[in-house]
């Protein structure tokens, strides 16, 4: 997909961070944008600062972990747009914390809305791609969590290792509709993600913000250089978007452990 111009791009988590950023940088593309969200607050001040850059561009309140939220999002944006034809399964939370001091509900609502969410998108919006027969493309937002396990984030990363292998599943079936699939694997980034537990739902007790990245995040790099690179993967059609070259050792290492473990009896 190399023009983006007048195609519609439906973007979770589009209120804030890489969402946000991914929702401008479609609309410099041309595109129109659906940001689906929880936050409402967040949700009306994206909207209203898009639309004032000159933005074709709808807010939807939405919750990713409910199937018929993200079902009535889809819906919205049919009637507002006719046509989805880039998804970005992106909104995320982090809850952390050692393996063994993480709750049942820490677990409920990050798979709900990291893994669910995912599979939510896959099963309400791909199909409104798939119709149309025009093509498209869908970014599934995941971390470099998805390739490398780290310490007191294992149901973040449980998340990811799973958005990985659905965004691996997902390119060989939708290849045959033209449409193509990345997925997006950034490291530390300048967003709010670090205060996830805002939108904590009530029933899953509260959160707390996260130590380690409440400092680490504001060193991270702009959400608009990753919306750029979103952009090229797009274009190239890249199933991998790594945008944090500085990560290849790690990776290396784990898969040099793994191949050497082929190896032992
Ligand atoms: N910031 C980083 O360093 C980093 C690194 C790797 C991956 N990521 C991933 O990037 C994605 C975006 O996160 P971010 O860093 O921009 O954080 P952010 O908190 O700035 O944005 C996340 C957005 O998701 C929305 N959201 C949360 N729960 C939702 C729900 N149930 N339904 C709909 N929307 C919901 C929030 O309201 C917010 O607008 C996440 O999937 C995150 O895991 C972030």
């Amino acid at each position: 997909m190399d023009d983006l111009a007048g195609k519609v791009a439906f973007v979770t988590g589009g209120a804030s961070g890489i969402g946000l950023a991914l929702a401008q940088a479609f609309a410099g593309e041309g595109a129109k944008i659906v940001l689906a969200d929880i936050e409402v607050g967040a949700l009306e001040k994206a909207e209203e600062s898009l639309r004032a850059d000159g933005a074709e561009v709808i807010g939807v309140r939405c919750d990713v972990s409910d199937p018929e939220s993200v079902k009535a999002a889809g819906a919205r944006a049919v009637e507002a747009f006719e046509k989805i034809h880039i998804l970005c399964n992106n909104a995320g939370v982090a809850p952390s914390g050692a393996m063994d001091e993480t709750t049942p509900d820490d677990w409920n609502w990050c798979l709900g809305v990291n893994l669910m969410g995912v599979v939510h998108g896959c099963q309400s919006i791909v199909p409104l791609i798939k119709q149309h027969g025009e093509g498209g493309h869908v970014v599934n937002t995941a971390s470099v969590a998805g390739l490398m396990a780290l310490p007191t984030l294992g149901i973040y990363t449980a998340t990811k290792y799973a958005v990985v292998g659905i965004s691996e599943t997902l390119r060989g079936e939708l290849a045959p509709f033209d449409i193509g699939v990345s997925v997006l694997c950034p490291s530390f980034v300048k967003t709010q993600l670090n205060t996830s537990h805002r939108n904590r739902p009530a029933e899953y007790g509260p959160g707390e913000p996260d130590e380690f990245m409440t400092q680490i995040l504001p060193t991270g790099t702009e959400p608009s250089v990753i919306a750029e690179r979103v952009i090229r993967g797009i274009k190239r059609g890249d199933l991998y978007i790594l945008p944090h070259p500085d990560l290849k050792a790690g990776f290396q290492a784990r898969a040099d452990e793994i191949l050497a473990a082929f190896d032992l009896d």
